[in-house]
């Protein structure tokens, strides 16, 4: 089924390509153009960093009042202060849940002293010291949600709403750079009866902090990254946490209040039937059920396939192969990062001409070789096992810094870590030692977690 569906979307995509026939492209305009950033989390800040320090002309728009992305906390669900959309996730205590080494951008690590895991509010510092470092500020518009992205025969119109003055605007860009973040549109799967159900519905993305579900019976689903470390905060604060599943991992000690359940088959008024016939009564659901590719600037005139799943056909994870002008950081699954980093420092040497992209029928070859090895159609844009190999092409293509392999052992080990246990897989530190190799050892815990060396400027 989903084989039939992703060879159909592919045989329609050559059908495009042959109408379209040769798009714009590839005569990219000289070192005067204006490249529009969308977003100023980590990837837009990454961006930003580079096309600064080749001396490139950039605005990067920011929806929010501040730059920072899912590591910015913002107590409002749904709209924030100003009315836009509430894009970030970030929840309290928590915590990384893969080694700041692979998260840190090229050349700017964390001070030595600080924790492998540090704190999201320690994460979303770094960021603000990064700004400081290179200067960011003054090329960052926040307060500017953008709403419509158009080609306008040899450049971009992109218009954005200003929450302040609640007025639209339109500038022209040269090259557009979509960096608005993969977590910001929340999934929930049909069930039956969900409707009846009485209770209060949330999704992980808002969530905030555990205290408001002390004494009540909540009903998680899921166990990604999210459901696991919101069943580590709710299971020994609510009266019941009903934990429902399917993920074979080394479950943690629990308190006596934590019920695993298998999946769901419907709901009722006061509660959740499972798949194996039993009931529980709940006030509460939780949806860790992931998030889905959000941009809703995009209209047709940029040339891209494109839903919730994947987002096609981008050259390199990166590039819009019908408008190369047109690139993306953070269209791509299963990794860490710091590929986003790489991903920025690969578009700001595009945009400087610092080297070519092949033909539009290479690049598509290029594309059709990976979309053959990942035939349904939201593993498009899965990087995944092939990271290291990622690392090697964009740094060969670009010149840019090649990430070591120790990178790629690193996730691959935490990954299993954190499964394995899920408690105290935070309470030791890394070091890198070469390309291949890191160390690794308990830190004794406790206090550690708070430590947090950033210098903000
Ligand atoms: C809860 C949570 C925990 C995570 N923990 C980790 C972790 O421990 N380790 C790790 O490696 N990764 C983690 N991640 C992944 C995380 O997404 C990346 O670390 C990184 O923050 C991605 O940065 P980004 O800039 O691509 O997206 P974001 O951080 O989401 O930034 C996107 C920015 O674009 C803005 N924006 C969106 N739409 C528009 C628009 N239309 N107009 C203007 N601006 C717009 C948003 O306001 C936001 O500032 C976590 C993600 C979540 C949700
Ligand atoms: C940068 O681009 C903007 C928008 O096109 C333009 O108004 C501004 O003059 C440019 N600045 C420089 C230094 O080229
Ligand atoms: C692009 O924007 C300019 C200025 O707002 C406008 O005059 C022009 O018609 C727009 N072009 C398209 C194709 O939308
Ligand atoms: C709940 O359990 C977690 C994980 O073991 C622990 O860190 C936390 O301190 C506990 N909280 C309470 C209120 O007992
Ligand atoms: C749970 O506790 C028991 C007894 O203290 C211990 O043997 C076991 O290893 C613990 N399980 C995990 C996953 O920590
Ligand atoms: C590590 O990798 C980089 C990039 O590939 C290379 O330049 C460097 O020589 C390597 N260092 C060692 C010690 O192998």
């Amino acid at each position: 089924m989903f084989l039939l569906k992703s060879l159909r979307t592919i045989l329609l995509l050559c059908l495009n390509v042959v109408f379209i026939g040769k798009s714009n492209g590839l005569s990219l305009p000289p070192k005067s153009s204006h490249t529009c950033v969308i977003g100023a989390g980590y990837s837009g800040l990454a961006v930003s960093r580079y096309l600064k320090q080749l001396g490139l002309n950039f605005t990067a728009f920011e929806a929010a009042r501040e730059p920072g992305g899912t590591w910015r906390f913002d107590p409002h669900v749904g709209r924030d202060a100003d009315g836009a959309p509430v894009f970030t996730s970030q929840y309290k205590y928590l915590r990384v849940n893969t080694p700041r080494q692979t998260m840190e951008f090229d050349g700017y690590p964390f001070p030595e002293s600080t924790p492998s895991y540090p704190s999201g509010p320690c994460f979303f510092k770094y960021l603000k010291s990064f700004v400081n470092k290179f200067d960011l500020l003054p090329n960052i518009q926040v307060r500017s949600l953008v709403t419509s992205v158009t080609w306008a025969d040899d450049h971009w119109n992109l218009t954005y709403f200003r929450t302040d003055e609640r007025g639209d605007h339109t500038v022209a860009c040269d090259f557009v750079v979509v960096a608005n973040g993969q977590y910001v549109r929340p999934v929930v799967p049909m069930y039956p009866g969900l409707d009846k159900y009485q209770g209060s519905i949330y999704h992980s993305h808002d969530y905030k902090a555990p205290e408001p579900y002390s004494d009540r019976r909540v009903l998680l689903v899921g166990a990604g990254a999210s459901g696991l470390d919101l069943a580590v905060q709710l299971h020994n604060i609510t009266e019941k946490l009903v934990h429902s599943h399917h993920l074979k991992y080394n479950q943690p000690n629990f308190s006596k209040r934590y019920v695993k359940k298998p999946d769901i088959h419907g709901f009722v008024e006061n509660g959740v039937i499972f798949v194996d016939g039993s009931f529980e009564e709940v006030d509460d659901i939780i949806f860790c059920t992931g998030y889905e590719y959000y941009h809703p600037f995009l209209d047709e005139t940029s040339g891209l396939t494109r839903s919730g799943k994947y987002v096609m056909p981008l050259y390199q994870h990166i590039v819009n192969m019908r408008r190369p002008t047109m690139t993306f950081i953070g269209v791509v699954n299963k990794v860490i990062t710091k590929v986003m980093d790489a991903q920025a420092a690969y578009i700001a040497s595009l945009i400087a001409g610092k080297f070519k992209l092949p033909s539009e029928q290479e690049m598509l070859d290029a594309w059709f070789d990976h979309a053959y090895r990942h035939k349904v159609a939201k593993e498009i844009n899965t990087v995944g096992p092939e990271m290291d190999q990622y690392f090697a092409k964009l740094s060969k293509e670009a010149g840019i810094t090649r990430n070591p392999p120790v990178l790629t052992h690193i996730r691959d080990f935490n990954a299993k870590n954190r499964l394995e246990d899920l408690f105290n897989y935070r309470d030791f530190d890394y070091e890198i030692i070469d390309n291949r190799s890191y160390k690794r050892w308990y830190n004794g815990g406790g206090k550690r977690a708070e430590e947090c060396p950033v210098e903000e400027s």
